[in-house]
């Protein structure tokens, strides 16, 4: 039997960074996917393909972060290692990875493959509650990234716009089934390299950064606001002042800057989304500028067209 589960990526439109340090952040799931497939192995093998690379370990060998040298791979055994016990079993799995979000880009694929691969391993013995699956999932990225936020596992699983703090995340029912144009950098960023770096940022300028933070809770206060109004230009501008607190935590760079001048001159606001230090820049946009935004950022970048997913999680197939 296989169990399979698909969870999609997700663009954050305001909040990236502060988010970690308990400001409420904006973000929506996206429409492009990762799928992973689990079935039993004859073998007593864990086993995970994807794209990105192979690796494999014995069933009965304990989980040594230290040994895996991929560090992508570690939650994925992790979650494979802690089901199995969970569940007393002694057989081999194997993990196919399937991903139609570009990787290390901003776009929230680290997470998506944690949900998608907790909810299918999972899915070959019990089907949990996405609450549940979001859960062990944060867990799972929590072993080589300690200060995840949690932001893009939640909306990947739950997916739609939401508002989200380490508290939890609140729905957001918007008039608007917002179109962003998303850029690609093509800078391949660590959002943990990134996110050690602004914590070095407010350990330095610890007065700056809380007020900036007060900055930015403002900023979603009012984008809030807007979006239940569906005023996109009021939108867009918030939307422009996100980006210049991003800029001034050095989590910009040259070409971000550059994509990010040429989108504004036809969309109602862009700034970077995920990390930063590469990756992509989104760009708000309706159907009076969809395509002149989108045929000038063509020239320089390769784009497309995002439109909310509100399914999040999805099990294909399952016990
Ligand atoms: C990464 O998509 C978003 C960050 O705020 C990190 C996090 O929330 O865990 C940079």
């Amino acid at each position: 039997m296989k169990s399979i589960a698909s969870a999609p990526g997700k663009v954050i439109l305001f909040g990236e960074h502060f988010v970690v340090y308990g400001v409420k952040a904006i973000l929506c799931a996206i429409d492009k996917r990762i799928t992973a497939t689990t079935q039993f192995l004859d073998e007593p093998k864990i086993r995970i393909k994807s794209e990105l690379g192979n690796a494999e370990m014995d069933v009965d060998t304990p989980l040594d972060l230290n040994s895996i040298s991929t560090r992508f791979m570690k939650p994925f055994f992790y979650i494979v290692k802690e089901t199995l016990r969970e569940f007393n079993e002694k057989k081999g799995v194997e993990v196919v990875l399937k991903s139609d979000i570009p990787a290390g880009i901003g776009l929230g694929s680290s997470s998506a493959a944690c949900v998608a691969v907790t909810a299918s391993v999972v899915g070959l013995f019990d089907k949990k509650s996405k609450e549940q699956v979001l859960k062990k999932s944060i867990e799972s990225e929590r072993i080589i990234f300690e200060d995840v936020s949690g932001a893009d596992s939640s909306v990947s699983t739950f997916g739609g716009l939401m508002a989200y703090d380490k508290n939890g995340f609140e729905k957001i029912y918007s008039k608007n089934n917002l179109s962003l144009i998303i850029a690609n950098s093509n800078q391949v960023h660590d959002t943990r390299e990134i996110v050690l770096k602004v914590r070095e940022f407010k350990n330095k300028n610890e007065k700056m950064f809380a007020d900036m933070c007060k900055q930015e809770k403002e900023l979603v206060r009012e984008a809030l606001l807007r979006l239940k109004e569906n005023d996109l230009n009021k939108l867009g501008s918030l939307i422009s002042e996100n980006q210049k607190l991003l800029k001034k935590i050095n989590v910009s760079t040259d070409k971000l800057d550059f994509l990010i001048k040429e989108a504004s001159k036809t969309s109602y606001g862009a700034k970077i989304t995920g990390a930063g230090g590469g990756g992509c820049v989104i760009s708000l946009v309706d159907e009076s500028n969809a395509t002149t935004t989108l045929e000038n950022l063509k020239k320089i970048s390769d784009c497309f067209i995002a439109k909310i997913d509100f399914d999040g999680l999805r099990y294909l197939q399952s016990k």
